[in-house]
């Protein structure tokens, strides 16, 4: 059910005893293809999805943040000015955001909060990012005379992520967050910072997440080593090629240069990378020829490449890849960091139904879940509500 100002609203008065604040909302993402290219400062396309994170805000007078989760009905309270923070993860987030816009000169001031979101948790669709973004709009909007640039309220989520919870992600799934557009998707650069709306209307085709209910987790998960292995192999490659800063600027002859300096790992790692940046900007280009079946296929191969060579994927994710290819649906793969979550399909209007029955049914009959169904639709991103 989508969530409403009012379930966030009704919680916010019984918990901070009748009085309202202001109200703000951001959203969880999907991404088309692109996958672990940003922290190797290649080029990403993802969109912003209409579940998200609603937060209600007061300012209190005091140095004291007061938070409700409403989905978890746990209150954590903390001070702005306490160099440690809170222990519940979820708190960490919103200390994180507040801590990191102090660091960029915004007074902010103790509040009372309450939160909920419509985004699943675990799915691969960065709910953390929505919570951050939430978070850092609002602070910018309240203490901060909206002066801090939305790239940088993106970083401010990633920063939180990186010192407060452990996960040292790249930047597209705050970006998106903070930078959604409705009916778009963007394509970010992730070096630059530079980006570009692209419509997203592809006639005879929907974009489906089938979220195979595996909990996905990056912070503590194999996400950050795959993170170092790809910046040794990137360093390697440098020392022989001088402009390559990062595996964005690499080929695979470059990495086959270096095969023997580097594990096996390490050159599967790389070669996923350096074939998915390629990857993102061939589906740019068909996009301009509204060739979908090019789309199809580069989802495909970065399906692989996730699962073979990157190896972030998971039996359930093989499985219902494996149910896309078998029901001709134009493309599938892992969406999101991996190790569990959704696959994001890519299917021809006629085969929409049929296909949701049969994926859960053989889901279902493998594994005695169903998994879950998602109808894309692209959303906006941060955002004041009232
Ligand atoms: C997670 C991270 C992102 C990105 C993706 C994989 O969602 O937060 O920065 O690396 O995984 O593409």
């Amino acid at each position: 059910m989508k969530l409403t100002i009012e379930d966030v609203r009704s919680r916010f008065i019984k918990h901070f005893c009748g009085s309202t604040g202001s109200v703000y909302a951001s959203p969880g993402r999907i991404n088309l293809i692109g996958e672990h290219t940003d922290y190797n400062n290649g080029f990403v396309f993802p969109g912003a999805v209409e579940q998200g994170m609603i937060a209600e805000i007061k300012p209190n007078g005091t140095r004291f943040v007061d938070a409700y989760s409403i989905d978890l009905k746990d209150r954590a309270k903390f001070s702005l000015d306490d160099e440690k923070g809170p222990s519940a993860t979820w708190a960490r987030y919103i200390y994180g955001v507040c801590r990191e816009m102090m660091a960029l000169g915004v007074p902010v001031e103790g509040f009372n909060t309450a939160f909920a979101g419509d985004v699943p948790l675990g799915a691969g669709m960065s709910s953390s990012a929505a919570l951050e973004s939430t978070y850092a709009f609002a602070l910018n909007d309240l203490w901060g005379d909206n002066k801090i640039d939305k790239m940088e309220l993106a970083r401010v989520g990633q920063r939180t992520e990186h010192k407060y919870i452990g996960c040292n992600c790249g930047i597209m799934d705050q970006a998106i967050s903070v930078l959604g557009k409705k009916g778009s998707l963007m394509r970010l650069d992730c070096r630059s910072g530079e980006y570009e709306y692209f419509p997203w209307n592809p006639k005879g085709y929907q974009l489906i997440l089938v979220n195979s209910c595996v909990k996905h987790e990056l912070a503590g998960s194999p996400y950050n080593e795959r993170r170092l292995q790809c910046e040794h192999v990137a360093e390697i490659i440098g020392k022989k090629h001088p402009s390559v800063e990062s595996l964005r600027d690499a080929t695979m002859e470059m990495l086959d240069e270096v095969k023997d300096l580097i594990t096996e790992d390490e050159y599967k790692r790389a070669r996923y990378v350096i074939g998915e940046v390629e990857r993102v900007l061939a589906v740019c280009d068909a996009l301009q020829h509204d060739d979908y079946e090019i789309v199809g296929k580069m989802m495909y191969e970065t399906h692989y490449g996730l699962s073979k060579e990157y190896e972030v994927s998971c039996e359930e994710l093989d499985f219902l890849n494996e149910i896309a290819k078998e029901e001709g649906v134009t493309g599938s793969r892992i969406m999101g960091g991996g190790f569990g979550g959704c696959t994001i399909n890519l299917v021809a209007e006629e085969l929409v139904p049929n296909f949701k029955k049969v994926v859960v049914e053989k889901f279902a009959a493998k594994y005695g879940k169903k998994p879950i169904i998602i109808d894309v639709v692209i959303g906006d991103g941060a955002r004041k509500l009232c």
